[in-house]
């Protein structure tokens, strides 16, 4: 069973410069919460509690403003700072000593999922306790991400942005590892661009047998909001979503409180710490 989960939010936010010149992209917003709230909530929809949160040195204070140690949403949240953004795959070496010997989930801060089935497959693929486990879903310009070619229902290549086609299967930034990962990790050289690769290291799985994969399927919705307009669609989305259904996605305190790590005492406490805003007005109805 998996109980860890590290979420990765650092990195150098070039791409959406100057918007991250002063904060950090997973801190900006998608309709009405920060970024990192999405991310967050998919590891406690899967039951996760334990987190480690990668940050960049200069914005470990944001976030600590934002999530403090997670108390706040009945999870524990502990921070690591990753000086320079080596790679995905660095979140497994700075991350050693909070996995110890355990499994552990890895999300990335600017990932975003929705979904009805979502959950269940989350929650079904925590109990995986052997190898790794990718979540792959159809996309129109598979050129931009990591791609698996899948054949005969196992993975028989992945190739991080691949300048020919090889299959629209992108590897989502979500990942499921069994406790051999920091051993992979660190055998990890960079790559051309500099980077430890999360797909050389899931190369290494593959090639032990040890790599299987789940899809997200057609009824859920995954972006990676990493780019301008991705991030602008993701958030419009959140917004017809949000407007239509009067529900909102994302609400950390709804999801502690469905799950009962929480009491309405601690959303009281969460109102006086948010002010007077919409979200509040959503806990209070909550
Ligand atoms: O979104 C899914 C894709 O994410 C995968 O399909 C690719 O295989 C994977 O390499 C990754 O590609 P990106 O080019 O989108 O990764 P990006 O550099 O945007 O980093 C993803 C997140 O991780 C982002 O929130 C920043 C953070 N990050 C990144 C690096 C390189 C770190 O915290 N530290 C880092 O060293």
């Amino acid at each position: 069973m998996i109980k860890k989960g590290i979420i990765l939010a650092g990195g150098s936010g070039t791409r959406l410069s100057p918007l991250t010149k002063a904060i950090n992209k997973q801190l900006l917003p998608i309709y009405d919460k920060p970024l990192i709230f999405y991310p967050l909530s998919i590891l406690m929809l899967a039951g996760i509690r334990k987190i480690l949160m990668i940050v960049n040195p200069n914005q470990i204070n944001n976030f600590k403003n934002l999530l403090g140690d997670g108390k706040r949403y009945g999870i524990n949240i502990k921070y690591k700072v990753q000086k320079k953004p080596k790679g995905l795959a660095d979140a497994f070496i700075l991350g050693k000593n909070f996995i110890k010997n355990n499994n552990v989930a890895l999300i990335l801060g600017d990932n975003f999922f929705y979904g009805q089935s979502l959950t269940k497959k989350l929650e079904k693929s925590l109990t995986h306790t052997n190898g790794a486990r990718i979540f792959l879903k159809k996309v129109n310009k598979p050129e931009n991400y990591g791609v698996a070619k899948i054949s005969k229902n196992i993975v028989e290549k992945i190739i991080e942005k691949p300048k020919k086609f090889i299959s629209n299967f992108a590897i989502t930034g979500l990942y499921f590892f069994d406790n051999k990962v920091y051993k992979y990790a660190k055998k990890l050289k960079p790559s051309k661009r500099g980077e430890l690769e999360i797909t050389d290291l899931l190369k290494m799985y593959k090639k032990n047998n040890s790599l299987n994969f789940e899809h997200i399927g057609r009824g859920a919705v995954w972006s990676d909001a990493g780019k301008i307009d991705d991030m602008t669609n993701v958030s419009n989305f959140v917004g017809s979503v949000e407007k239509v259904q009067g529900i909102k996605i994302a609400c950390l305190e709804e999801i502690a409180l469905s799950k009962k790590w929480i009491e309405k005492k601690n959303i009281i406490k969460n109102i006086k710490f948010y002010g007077n805003c919409e979200y509040s007005s959503y806990l209070r109805k909550i």
